[in-house]
């Protein structure tokens, strides 16, 4: 038998996501080499040159191409000349879809050299579940009256009980390999039937799970205890709409969204997982040198956790970490260094020659 070969679709998309996404595959590439495996990237030049050129994200056959990889790795799309809905639905959402990657997984934790704005946060450590394929952004509804005096929109949410109890087994397993408390994100008290039903759901989910513990909490006041209490949680599952703004809201908290990372996971892995930073394609930074591809990096981390190589995730982290703790530090974090010069050092960590 040869060595372990990964087989990863690459779409390093639009702005900032041309820079972050090559430094990180050149750091992915010297773990993999310290842990005998190799990465064999497949490159698609898709995002909003695609959309100028010819009209579309990406192909027709973009999906179906995909399908063909262990997994997706994405840098960030979207352009100040082209509406984000195109950006979005023309790509984004349509892999997360097709590919049942119905969990959105946000870490979120303090890192060495960057200071959080809130006080108490330095050890906060929590993972965000996010519902990532249906409930408030749904295809179901209508406008009408268009620019008429009764114009008006309607616009459904979709919740399952497939969607919320497969969702809420994921929160409640990662939950038992860490700390055993999930955080139930609601609205049951103003969203008066899917709130009530998502928590019916996961109560029934979670019932006599060994090792967890379910508390459950308005949303609103969630946005105010993150704030004031970013180390009381551990897991916390939420709907699409609720998980997109608390997890901005902690990373924000954890001091800076050019860090953060984030998973599409099938969890069946019947279809390729993607893995890409949380933040955009940062038009007003790029071109500058300057993006910080610490989330790139720590995304491509989860992926190689994904892939069955926990060892080499490790070295990836604690090579950022290492860094970010010499004082190397790009300009959002308030440093002086380009992405070249931070992804020169974590090379250097991960043992590539000066
Ligand atoms: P953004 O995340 O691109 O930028 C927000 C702010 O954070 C900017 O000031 C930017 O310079 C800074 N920033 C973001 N990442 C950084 C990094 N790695 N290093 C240093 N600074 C960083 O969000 P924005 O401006 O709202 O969106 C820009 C475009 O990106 C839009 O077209 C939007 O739709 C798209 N977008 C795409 C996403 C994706 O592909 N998953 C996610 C979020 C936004
Ligand atoms: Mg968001």
């Amino acid at each position: 038998t040869g060595a372990r070969v990964h087989d990863i679709a690459v779409v390093a998309g639009d702005g900032i996501g041309r820079e972050v996404v090559p430094a990180a595959v050149r750091c992915l590439d010297l773990a993999a080499a310290r842990h005998g495996f190799s990465f064999a990237w497949t490159e698609y030049d898709w995002g909003s040159d695609h959309y100028r050129r010819h009209g579309a994200m990406m192909p027709p056959d973009g999906l179906d191409r995909l399908h063909a990889h262990d997994a997706i790795f994405l840098g960030a799309v979207g352009a100040p000349d082209i509406p984000d809905t195109e950006t979005l639905w023309g790509l984004l959402i349509p892999i997360r879809r097709r590919f049942s990657q119905y969990v959105n997984l946000r870490p979120v934790r303090t890192l060495p050299g960057v200071p959080s704005p809130v006080r108490g946060a330095e050890t906060m450590d929590l993972v965000i579940v996010r519902e990532n394929v249906e409930g408030e952004y749904s295809e179901v509804g209508g406008r009408i009256y268009r620019g008429e005096p009764a114009e008006a929109a309607i616009q459904e949410a979709v919740f399952t009980r497939t969607g919320i109890t497969r969702v809420a087994a994921f929160a409640a397993e990662l939950a038992a390999g860490r700390h055993g408390l999930v955080t139930s994100v609601t609205k049951s008290n103003g969203i008066v039937h899917t709130m009530p039903f998502w928590d019916e759901v996961v109560e029934q989910t979670l019932a006599g799970r060994a090792g967890v513990r379910l508390e459950k909490i308005l949303v609103d006041a969630m946005a105010a205890k993150l704030v004031l209490a970013p180390t009381a949680f551990d897991v916390i599952v939420a709907s699409n709409l609720f998980g997109d703004i608390l997890s901005d809201l902690a990373g924000a908290i954890a001091g800076s969204i050019g860090v953060a990372p984030s998973a599409n996971l099938n969890p069946e892995r019947d279809h390729p997982s993607m893995f890409e930073p949380v933040h955009g394609s940062a038009p007003d930074i790029a071109g500058k040198g300057a993006a910080n591809p610490v989330g790139q990096l720590w995304a491509g981390a989860m992926m190689l956790d994904h892939l069955g190589e926990p060892a080499a995730a490790a070295d990836v982290v604690a090579a950022f970490e290492a860094v970010l703790a010499d004082g190397v530090r790009t300009p959002d974090l308030g440093g002086t260094s380009g992405t070249a010069e931070f992804t020169d050092a974590v090379a250097r960590h991960l043992g590539e020659a000066p």
